[in-house]
């Protein structure tokens, strides 16, 4: 079960996405189905029935809160026991042999999170930015057609701005182009976080940009008077060629949902530039030794070194 960062919580739908019908999503290498309970609670099952391995989400939801399988009707609750078994005497099934994998599930910003194992989770360590009601948030997904940790480092570098955003807001960093600058990048590192401060001249020196371990940029515009206090860019895996790029908006206060909306769009149009570039890379991200390094490239250096020792060397184990 899941091929890629396993073990992990991914925010992975917008809550609001999830109405009766049961929802397909793919994470980290596994296709799951995603729906809610009699209760409304909200659970995730592998998406593949214990039967001839049609697709549950496919099915329906049933008024007793399960999921029918669209090929012979077999009907799985929220922990992905089997309760039903069509046409057939059920002194006769052994219903805990039939059972599908579930995945813990909760909802934090407005995202419903799947955590990539089984069992009992750990608790979900994420920054008070994300702790605000659901109303706080503008959720944006895009796919790009990259490996997860090429879209970590497009998001935590500085240097790319007057080139891939020259169009955009890639303009506060023109004059230290021209100037012809070296830039001294202030990094914070704590291994499974690192912090990166703005190198140019006469933009705000508390604009920043975060990592946390293994899969958030934080762009950090928390006291700049912006529409967007505070940008979360999630590379969630799809697979080892695709990325589900979910971006998380904590927006200023007192905005009603149309606001909302039309002062989003200013900070989402750039991702496409960024895609463009990150999709013309091939595969995930080198060992230090693989490509060419200079000093500017310290933040993604010091992500490479944790994706090299705790992810990439797992893989190999497994
Ligand atoms: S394949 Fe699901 S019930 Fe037969
Ligand atoms: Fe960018």
């Amino acid at each position: 079960m899941f091929e890629i960062l396993q073990n992990f919580w991914m925010p992975v739908l917008p809550v609001s996405e999830l109405g009766e019908s049961p929802v397909s999503v793919t994470l980290a290498g596994e296709k799951l189905v995603l729906f809610r309970t009699q209760s409304g609670e909200i659970r995730a099952l592998r998406d593949r029935c214990s039967h001839r391995s049609a697709a549950l989400s496919l099915g329906r939801v049933t008024p007793n809160g399960c999921i029918e399988c669209p090929y012979h009707g077999w009907q799985f609750n929220g922990d992905g026991a089997c309760v039903r078994v069509p046409f057939n005497d059920v002194n006769k099934i052994n219903f805990s042999r039939l059972a599908v994998n579930s995945f813990p599930t909760q909802v934090i910003a407005g995202c419903v999170w799947i955590f990539t194992g089984e069992g009992k989770p750990p608790v979900l360590q994420i920054p008070d930015s994300l702790k605000l009601s659901e109303t706080a948030y503008y959720i944006h997904q895009e796919i790009w057609k990259t490996h997860w940790t090429r879209a970590i480092e497009a998001s935590l570098d500085f240097v790319h701005l007057p080139f891939v955003h020259r169009e955009s807001f890639g303009q506060i960093a023109q004059s230290a182009l021209e100037s012809g600058d070296v830039l001294d990048l202030k990094v914070n590192d704590s291994g499974d976080r690192i912090e990166v401060f703005t190198p140019y001249a006469g933009v705000p020196p508390t604009f920043a940009l975060e990592w946390q371990q293994p899969n958030l940029v934080m762009v950090k515009f928390d006291d700049l008077g912006f529409p967007v206090k505070r940008e979360h860019f999630f590379a969630v895996p799809i697979d080892e060629h695709q990325t589900q790029c979910t971006i998380i908006l904590q927006m200023a206060e007192g905005m009603d949902a149309q606001t909302q909306q039309f002062a989003a769009q200013e900070f989402i149009k750039p991702l496409v530039e960024d895609r463009v570039v990150v999709e013309s890379q091939i595969g995930e991200i080198h060992a230090i030794a693989g490509e060419c390094h200079v000093p500017t490239d310290k933040p993604t250096l010091l992500f490479r070194r944790w994706y090299h020792q705790t992810i990439a060397r797992q893989l190999v184990l497994r």
